[in-house]
């Protein structure tokens, strides 16, 4: 029996060597090390379908509203996540862990993991029946033909020639399965444009679109369903119903209050009034209401401040400022969230202090990418200042003071309605299972959440919520986590405090990548996950306050 793993070694080492070596798994993932320059995307091409930001940037910047304040739309779209797709480092890292980890799946990788995030590129090359590839000569090497279009990410002429097909804001047209149309038309929000200058420009039409103010255009990037494998690598969801609900921002919102009052343009895409939206021709003087900036901000500062720092090893050109995209972030952030505490005092040695979390959010608190985390940080103090009870205390490497996960990423912290001692932390977030029901992070494998306790958008009814997005875990039976906010009580044993508890302090904080996350990811110890550990490291927005809140007891 001794002999076997020896024997397999030397047969894999066989096959390997036999192979030659330029099918390593080192040679298919590596691209670029951190500090080498990447080069910056020619943002004035052109494709069969689409044109670089630049082209319509030369009319559609340098505008202004009523204000005087600068509304210019291709500055505002540069310095988001959204033009960024392909950038973005953290992308790229998990592109490359999950082909690692499922190599044979390497194909459907490429293709889906491009679709949103290298639309442009995508879309091209599937429709030139081209190979769809990331990495080595694919999309992200500069000699590769659709580089330019990855690198442009998520950019206008992607949005705006979304069609409005039966499929939009479905199953069907979720999970990037938007439809380009070929006559180059240009969606919008105005009706009786002036349509000759664009025309004879970029050779696109404007026209009036009533898809484009509505949810379901971003619903077919921002619901994303993917299939899932078992340990074995064999696909286990065989119908587009059974995949994992990755990312299903826009079926919380149809689930909430929201549905009827606010869209997704209305609350990321803030309004200007009184825009001439091109400066030329110079007798264009049509002023437009209700016009919507291009900043597009969610809860991403980490990622904002990363590509902000590392411009030149991430190719982003030096003129991208991002300081008006990362204080919007912070606002969003703190317009989230709202922190009532009450003081339902001590009862023999015990103190009873409640704290309810109300969402603004037109969406679960967090939402999406399943790397976020939301967490309450309570502290009592004494009439010195001095900490009796702490719970939810970060730290400067992005960890949790107590929360299980951060100890052992195999585990994770429970949902809590009463927390009586330090070591229990309430973290709002979704826990991914694999097939084998163990906390997994790799996204093909992810089959179910084991907890999802994300703050619940006001009018989220959970006992009619879909399965795509219940409730799961101990925050299904908590009667007071509901439709737009929680309440947890902190019942604190007081007998052995040697001074009196005098006041209390209580922040909802957010991260973007959560410790555990992080630290599955860089175990790879790929060229990508270390060049962007460096990077990780030396951020300082690895956790952000949503809202805090004291009491004087
Ligand atoms: C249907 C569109 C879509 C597809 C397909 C898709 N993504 Fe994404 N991805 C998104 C969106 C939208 C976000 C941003 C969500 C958020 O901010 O929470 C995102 C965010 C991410 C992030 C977090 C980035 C950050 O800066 O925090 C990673 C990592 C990521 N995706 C990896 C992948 C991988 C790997 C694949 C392929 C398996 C993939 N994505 C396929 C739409 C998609
Ligand atoms: C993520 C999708 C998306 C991207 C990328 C995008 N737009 Fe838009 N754009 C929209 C939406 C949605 C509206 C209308 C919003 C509404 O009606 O609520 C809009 C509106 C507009 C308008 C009408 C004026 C206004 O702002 O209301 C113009 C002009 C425009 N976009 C140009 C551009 C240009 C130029 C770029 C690239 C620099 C761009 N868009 C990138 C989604 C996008
Ligand atoms: C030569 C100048 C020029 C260029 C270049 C240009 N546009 Fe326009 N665009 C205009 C004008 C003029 C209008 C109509 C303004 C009006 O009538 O209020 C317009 C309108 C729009 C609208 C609004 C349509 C509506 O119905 O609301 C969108 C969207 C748009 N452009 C996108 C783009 C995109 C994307 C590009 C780049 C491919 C681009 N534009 C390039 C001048 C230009
Ligand atoms: C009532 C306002 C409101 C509406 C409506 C709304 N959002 Fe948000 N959204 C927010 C706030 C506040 C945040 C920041 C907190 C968070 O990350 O959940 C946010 C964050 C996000 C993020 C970033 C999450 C991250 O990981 O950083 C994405 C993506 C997003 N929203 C997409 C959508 C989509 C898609 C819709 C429409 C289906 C939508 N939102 C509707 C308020 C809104
Ligand atoms: C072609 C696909 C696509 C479409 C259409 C699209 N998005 Fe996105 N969106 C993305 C991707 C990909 C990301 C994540 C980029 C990343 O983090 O690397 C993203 C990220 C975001 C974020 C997170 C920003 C942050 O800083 O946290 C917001 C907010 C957002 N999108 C809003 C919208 C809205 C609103 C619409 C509809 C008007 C929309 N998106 C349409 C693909 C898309």
């Amino acid at each position: 029996m001794h002999l076997k793993p020896l024997f397999l070694t030397t047969l894999v080492l066989v096959l390997f060597l036999g192979c030659g070596n330029s099918d390593t798994p080192q040679d298919q993932t590596s691209s670029q090390d951190l500090n080498i320059p990447i080069t910056i995307e020619n943002r004035a091409f052109t494709s069969t379908h689409f044109s670089g930001s630049d082209n319509c940037a030369a009319c559609h910047n340098g505008i202004t509203d009523t204000h005087g304040e600068d509304v210019s739309i291709e500055s505002a779209w540069s310095a988001t996540m959204m033009a960024n797709s392909a950038k973005d480092p953290l992308w790229k890292a998990k592109v490359v862990s999950e082909i690692k980890r499922n190599p044979h799946l390497e194909d459907v990788i490429n293709d889906k993991c491009s679709k949103c995030h290298a639309p442009m590129a995508n879309h091209e090359a599937r429709s030139a029946q081209e190979e769809i590839k990331i990495f080595d000569d694919g999309f992200l090497n500069s000699t590769n033909p659709h580089y330019d279009e990855t690198m442009n990410g998520v950019s206008c002429t992607l949005c705006h020639q979304v069609k409005e097909v039966a499929e939009l804001g479905t199953l069907a047209g979720f999970s990037g399965n938007y439809s380009i149309g070929s006559d180059r038309i240009v969606y919008g929000q105005y009706n009786n444009v002036a349509t000759q200058p664009m025309i004879g420009q970029v050779n696109y039409t404007p026209q009036f679109g009533a898809h484009i103010s509505q949810s379901k255009m971003c619903a077919t990037c921002h619901n994303l369903k993917t299939p899932y494998v078992n340990a074995d690598g064999i696909v286990l969801s065989d119908t587009p119903e059974s995949e994992f609900p990755e990312q299903m921002p826009y079926s919380e919102w149809e689930h909430s209050e929201f549905a009827t009052t606010q869209s997704c343009q209305d609350c990321h895409m803030q309004r200007a009034e009184g825009v001439i939206i091109s400066n030329r021709p110079t007798w264009l003087n049509t002023q437009r209401g209700n016009f919507a900036k291009h900043t597009f901000v969610g809860g991403n500062a980490l990622m904002l401040d990363i590509l902000n720092n590392n411009k030149t090893s991430l190719g982003v050109p030096s003129t991208t400022d991002f300081s008006k995209t990362l204080s919007k972030t912070t606002e969003i952030l703190e317009s989230a969230a709202d922190i009532h505490i009450a003081n339902n005092g001590m009862i023999e040695n015990t103190l009873y202090i409640d704290v309810t979390i109300s969402s603004n959010t037109g969406h679960k608190l967090p939402t999406s990418f399943p790397s976020r985390r939301a967490f309450v940080h309570f502290i009592l103090y004494d009439t010195n200042g001095n900490i009796l009870f702490e719970s939810g205390k970060s730290n400067n490497d992005g960890s949790i003071s107590g929360a299980d996960a951060d100890t052992n990423i195999h585990s994770y912290e429970p949902h809590y309605n009463i927390i009586t001692s330090q070591d229990q932390v309430q973290i709002y977030e979704a826990v991914m299972h694999n097939s084998d029901n163990q906390v997994t992070y790799t996204l093909l494998r992810a089959a179910s959440y084991v907890k999802d306790n994300r703050i619940l958008p006001r009018g989220f009814d959970k006992a009619t919520a879909p399965s795509d997005i219940a409730v799961q875990g101990e925050a299904r039976n908590d009667v007071n986590f509901v439709g737009g906010s929680d309440t947890i009580s902190y019942n604190i044993d007081t007998t052995n405090f040697t001074s009196t508890p005098a006041r209390v302090e209580v922040a909802l904080r957010y991260q973007t990548l959560s410790y555990p996350f992080a630290q599955d990811l860089f175990s790879e110890e790929t060229n990508e996950s270390m060049s962007f550990e460096g990077m990780y490291d030396a951020s300082q927005m690895k956790t952000s306050t949503i809202t805090s809140q004291a009491l004087e007891l």
